[in-house]
């Protein structure tokens, strides 16, 4: 079970207020919002949150907690120098704004059973404008990540609120996109999209490799579980059998076929995702999770 917050990755309408985040510097250009900037209060209320939620997802029968510090959610949106720019307690360093995810483990870790093991998912490069976490920070973050006791560590990549094709690859799904768009923004909307996304973020096997074996090195014992373009079992194979990473992941394999790893028990040899994307086109339209290749819903 996940335990995450969005931050400033969310609708206004969505939340009945102006979504929270580390700094109110930069509207972003996908909701065009400017975060409420969190008072200290408030990183302490949601420290506190995680830990609850950690306690809960164990509770409930989870083997491991999974801390969300990547995707674009808060907590990558703190450990960010592009989105954290406060000079308080939680930034104006490294150390301050890997604050709040060293609280947040450092208390889940006192507070659940010592055999659950704690996970962190966690970008590796966020490729926003300016830098972000890049593969050279995210060492650093995966370093502490191991002293402070976290088992094992998921590189991701991509901020969704400012470019969801960095957190995938494969077709641009800028129909599904416009449908959600307000009316104002619909003909722009597909020009931008058109004339500079489409076609630009080809699928890409293993694309978070070369970056996941930058950060490798610094992950002690910590376990490493890799995600991102896994579709043939014979490279899944590879990336084990050469010490890559530990486990393998996938998202939207899974979405496609949820027996999938049942199949491949039994023979088969490439998932059927075809990575055209529409799958997320239907969460942008806030739609159930589904796979969407024949098209979305009628609205
Ligand atoms: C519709 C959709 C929803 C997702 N939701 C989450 C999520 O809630 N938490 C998470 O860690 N990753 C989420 N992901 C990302 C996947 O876990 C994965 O990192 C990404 O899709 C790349 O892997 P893939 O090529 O196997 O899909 C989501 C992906 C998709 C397509
Ligand atoms: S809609 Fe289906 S085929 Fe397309 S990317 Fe999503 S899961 Fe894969």
């Amino acid at each position: 079970m996940i335990t995450s917050h969005a931050g400033q990755q969310t609708h206004k309408a969505l939340i009945g207020q102006t979504p929270l985040g580390p700094s109110r510097k930069r509207r972003d250009p996908t909701y065009f919002i400017k975060p409420l900037e969190m008072t200290d209060a408030q990183v302490r209320e949601v420290i506190d949150a995680f830990v609850k939620a950690a306690e809960h997802s164990v509770k409930a029968g989870s083997d491991m907690v999974f801390v969300h510090a990547g995707g674009g959610d808060l907590l990558n949106q703190f450990i960010s120098p592009f989105f954290n720019v406060r000079e308080d307690d939680w930034g104006g360093s490294d150390e301050k704004r890997f604050r709040i995810l060293r609280e947040i483990i450092e208390k889940i870790r006192h507070t659940i059973d010592d055999r659950v093991p704690i996970l962190v998912k966690m970008n590796c490069n966020d490729r926003t404008p300016k830098a972000g976490v890049t593969p050279e920070l995210a060492k650093k973050y995966t370093a502490w990540l191991s002293e402070i006791g976290v088992d094992a560590v998921e590189l991701t990549s991509g901020i969704k609120f400012y470019n969801h094709m960095n957190c995938w690859r494969g077709a641009v799904p800028v129909r599904e996109s416009i449908r959600s768009f307000p009316l104002w923004k619909k003909g722009p909307g597909w020009l931008k999209m058109k004339l500079t996304m489409e076609g630009k973020y080809e699928f890409e096997e293993g694309w978070n490799l070369e970056d996941e074996l930058h950060v490798k090195p610094a992950m002690g014992n910590m376990r490493s579980f890799f995600v991102g373009g896994l579709r043939r079992i014979d490279f899944m194979e590879e990336i084990v059998e050469k010490g890559y990473a530990d486990f393998v992941c996938m998202g939207r394999p899974f979405i496609r076929e949820p027996d999938l790893v049942k199949k491949f028990k039994e023979g088969k040899k490439q998932a059927d995702c075809k990575s055209c994307n529409k799958c997320i086109g239907g969460v942008i339209n806030q739609l159930p999770t589904a796979c969407y290749r024949n098209g979305l819903p009628l609205a």
